[in-house]
């Protein structure tokens, strides 16, 4: 085995999605933010490895299916199919895996955690009763709840809860609370952003309870392994869902084995905030039952608002991601969403703004460069890259922009990120206003100096192309081939370390003209 294939991969999940409807613009929030993130750091040459999937097992998905007429199984197969897996394609999700609960991989290997939780005396028998979300598919504390003239509603679905009271197997979650205060006391970077950190710190301060861990009232789910008339707790199985499919329990010398060892434990889980209490006390906790290391990172953002409340399935106040890739394409998706909302924090999706930056940021600060750039290497330089110049002051900016974008992608501050190269956009745009090549085209004895200003803008536009790839890998791979830059190798081999190495784009380039990166909008 050589030193690389044993280095452990950046491992960036997130969340599996309940498969009780098609997707929408909130999950795609949460998977193009995780494909930002591992496009980058497979630029940094970093193994890195991305994984999503669907949750398909609980009441949730079964009342779906049964008010469909239609089986939980073929119902998912066919959700999963037709609505998911396209969807992430035409997102150009770069997933090296996607789980589904269903499979038998994932289904075995967790029917293998509990029984190893049990024999080592961390499930017991119980009763639970109490309030129940089937949206969220959460048995609550009494506090969560709002009160709606006696009635009393989840905050998050503004829907009745239900009550439940069933002979179930509880974990004793209870016993690692200490423990997980612990962790988050001294890794402050295990729960971010800052607010989620303190919703954690201060839940675990109050009482916390054993969770029940299994139902028994219906039976889309996988069963317990003892006690078969009970089916595993639909958080419990998809909680797994990170370490099952990396081979979680396997004999280490097969291949599962292999690879949990190369993956595990996950580097960054991005969930939402809806979602945080599972994954930074349950999830944590259960690994700790099994003696496994805890993720590295658990990265709760905001949700995309609809009338000030969060966008939702079950409100079926979803937008499907096409609805928008139709008008603006993939690319500016990714872009507006990972741009426009501090990561950790709500925001709105509105077409005006949208619309806005799509004309500003993208088709006048970035699209028209590059196509001034061609246009001026074609008229002034027969379409062909001049001899490298020296960089000077834009290639002094263009080491600090890599810097603070690295910084801030690794950090998850996407918009950070993005904002330091668009800057630099803008400083090459200034560039050329500035030295005015048109200008300089006009006399013959200005042909050196002509020639230096169209490399350096080339030169950052190349730059810019590399960076801006893992958020716009389409456009971006189509300006490579138009700078002519393929000589270099394609354009997700080129490394971040290496971007700002000026005098990259080789002299002879064949530039050629393409279609405009982001056309004009229709009305
Ligand atoms: O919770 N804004 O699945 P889910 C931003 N199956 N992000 C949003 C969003 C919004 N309005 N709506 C959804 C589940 N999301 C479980 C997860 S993981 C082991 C099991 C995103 O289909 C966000 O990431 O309800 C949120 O946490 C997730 O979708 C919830 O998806
Ligand atoms: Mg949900």
């Amino acid at each position: 085995m050589s030193a690389d294939s044993r280095e452990k991969s950046y491992y960036v999940t997130t969340p599996i999605y309940y498969v009780n409807d098609a997707p929408h613009i909130g999950h795609a929030y949460t998977t193009v933010a995780g494909d930002v993130l591992t496009r980058w750091h497979r630029q940094k040459g970093v193994p890195t490895w991305y994984l999503t999937g669907t949750d398909e097992h609980g009441q949730k998905v079964m009342r779906t299916a049964d008010a469909n007429n239609v089986a939980p199984q073929d119902w998912v197969d066919k959700l999963v199919a037709d609505a998911w897996l396209p969807n992430w394609k035409a997102l150009n999700i770069a997933n090296d895996d996607f789980i589904r609960t269903t499979s038998e991989r994932h289904t075995k290997r967790v029917q293998n955690f509990l029984q190893k939780l049990k024999d080592a005396g961390f499930i017991y028998a119980g009763k639970f009763e109490g309030p129940y979300c089937v949206g969220c598919e959460e048995f609550k504390l009494p506090g969560d709840l709002i009160d709606d003239k006696g009635q009393k509603l989840c905050p998050i679905h503004s829907k009745p809860v239900e009550i439940v009271d069933e002979d179930n197997w509880f974990f004793k979650l209870s016993d690692f609370r200490e423990s997980l205060l612990k962790h988050y006391k001294e890794n402050p970077e295990a729960c971010q952003p800052e607010s989620a950190r303190n919703e954690v710190i201060s839940f675990l301060e109050g009482e916390v309870r054993d969770l029940s861990i299994s139902r028994s009232t219906f039976n889309w789910g996988i069963p317990v392994p003892w006690d078969t008339k009970q089916v595993v707790y639909v958080w419990f199985d998809a909680l797994l869902n990170y370490a099952t499919a990396v081979g979680l329990g396997d004999n280490p010398d097969s291949e599962g084995g292999q690879k949990f060892a190369k993956t595990w434990p996950a580097d960054v889980h991005l969930v939402g905030k809806d979602i945080l209490r599972f994954h930074a006390v349950i999830w944590p906790a259960m690994l700790m039952a099994a003696g496994l290391p805890v993720p590295g990172k658990v990265f709760a953002h905001g949700w995309l608002l609809v009338g000030g409340e969060k966008m939702s399935k079950s409100k079926l106040t979803g937008i499907a991601p096409s609805d928008i890739t139709n008008h603006f394409g993939v690319d500016a998706f990714r872009y507006y969403f990972m741009r426009a909302i501090p990561f950790g924090s709500d925001g709105s999706f509105s077409w005006e703004d949208m619309g806005a930056r799509y004309t500003s940021e993208l088709a006048n600060d970035f699209g028209n460069l590059a196509s001034r750039l061609t246009a001026m290497i074609e008229k002034y330089c027969d379409g062909v890259i001049p001899a490298p110049a020296n960089g000077g002051e834009l290639a002094e900016l263009l080491s600090k922009t890599v810097s603070t974008a690295d910084n801030a992608m690794c950090a998850l501050d996407f918009q950070g990120g993005i904002l330091a190269i668009m800057d630099f956009c803008k400083r090459i745009n200034l560039y050329v206003t500035e030295t005015e090549p048109w200008v300089l085209a006009k006399d013959s004895a200005n042909k050196a100096k002509l020639e230096e200003v169209l490399y350096n803008t080339a030169e950052g536009i190349r730059a810019l192309a590399v960076l801006l790839h893992p958020v716009m890998p389409e456009t971006c791979e189509k300006l490579w081939d138009s700078l002519g830059a393929n000589t270099l190798g394609s354009i997700s081999e080129q490394k971040i370390g290496e971007v700002a190495n000026w005098g990259t784009l080789p002299a002879g380039s064949k530039v050629s003209k393409s279609a405009p990166l982001f056309p004009r909008l229709e009305e």
